[in-house]
């Protein structure tokens, strides 16, 4: 497992890390057992950074996280999320009293006395235009309950903004094969901000296994099965936006790029490690076999620099349109 720097941050983070979004819900039956094992097998393999969310599962994510970290002895970085449990979801609520009482309810359900990063989860854009949301940051960060904060955006210009503010010291943004913009400009502008960036989605939510077909289906608290319109959440959530048939054409023609016995989960995410830009990855496992084949990502060779371009014209040519304005 190689590391990099997140930001300028102290963390240094495996370049691969770990997605408990599916341990936590939303993603169709995943037992404890499997959820354990997924997390414990990930950290065996190196993984030192995992991103969760107080709403996954109500908690259950967080809870799972707290449970494993307590028989290590390993410094794991755990990032979660504030924000989502508003109901309505507006900007208005993203306000020192509602930061400060789900940063307090973050810190039980992970069991520490600090979170390592705190990321506004995907707030409305009109958040970045309210300095005083940073501020409260600030004043928890004062106060020892967070050591960093950052901010998980939907678009570019979400990201962009965000990086205006000097206590931001991470983005996470959706970039994978089938989401290519953050690569135009924001990766330079948050390398020149310092600033680090957190891949999530890695796998268009398992679009880029190269496992599923067109009679796959769903179970129904899935939300590749409820969200496909984007009916519960934005819809770049689910399989990054690409509709359905478009994203199997497209794996069908990424397939003749890979380079021999390389997994095509592997191939995306190490695609997504040649951009220097990029902290790490942070795939979502529902157990330990996917978090393995996951994490030996990061030892997997080098893409060619022509693999490269055929992947970007394959973008071009199959992906652009359904995507690249949208978000
Ligand atoms: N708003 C936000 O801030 C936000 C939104 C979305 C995600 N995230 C974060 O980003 C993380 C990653 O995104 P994601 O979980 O949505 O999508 P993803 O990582 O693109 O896809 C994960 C899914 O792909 C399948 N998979 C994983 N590894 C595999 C392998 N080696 N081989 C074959 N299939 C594999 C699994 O589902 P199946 O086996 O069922 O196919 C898994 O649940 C999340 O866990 C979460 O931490 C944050």
């Amino acid at each position: 497992m190689q590391y990099r720097r997140l930001g300028r941050t102290e963390m240094r983070v495996s370049e691969v890390a770990f997605g408990a979004w599916a341990i936590g819900a939303d993603w169709g039956d995943v037992s404890d057992d499997d959820a354990v094992a997924a997390l414990e097998a990930a950290l065996d393999t190196g993984v030192n950074f995992i991103d969760t969310a107080d709403v996954y599962g109500d908690g259950r994510s967080e809870r799972l996280i707290a449970r494993v970290l307590k028989d290590r002895t390993d410094r794991v970085f755990v990032a979660t999320k504030a924000g989502r449990r508003l109901r309505p979801h507006v900007a208005e609520g993203y306000n020192e009293a509602n930061l400060t009482a789900f940063v307090e309810r973050s810190l039980r359900n992970l069991e520490v006395e600090a979170l390592d990063l705190v990321q506004l989860h995907c707030p409305p854009t009109e958040v970045y235009y309210r300095p005083e949301v940073f501020a409260a940051l600030d004043g928890l960060k004062q106060a020892g309950k967070i050591l960093h904060y950052g901010v998980s955006v939907e678009k570019v210009e979400e990201a962009i903004k965000a990086i205006g503010y000097p206590g931001v010291e991470s983005v996470q943004i959706i970039f994978n094969i089938f989401r290519q913009r953050p690569a135009e400009l924001f990766f330079r502008l948050a390398e020149e901000a310092d600033v680090g960036i957190i891949a999530r989605v890695p796998l268009a939510s398992g679009l880029l296994s190269g496992r599923m077909r067109h009679d796959t289906t769903f179970a129904a608290d899935d939300h590749r099965q409820y969200n496909r319109t984007g009916a519960a959440f934005d819809v770049g959530e689910t399989f990054g936006g690409v509709p359905f048939d478009v994203g199997l054409e497209a794996v069908e023609a990424l397939r003749p790029l890979l380079p021999p016995d390389l997994p095509m989960a592997q191939f995306a995410l190490r695609w997504i490690l040649m951009f220097d830009a990029v902290s790490c990855v942070i795939p979502g496992a529902k157990n330990a076999v996917q978090a393995r084949a996951n994490a030996a990502a990061s030892d997997a060779p080098p893409v060619e620099a022509a693999t490269m371009t055929r992947v970007a014209k394959l973008y071009e040519a199959l992906i652009h349109p359904h995507v690249h304005h949208r978000w």
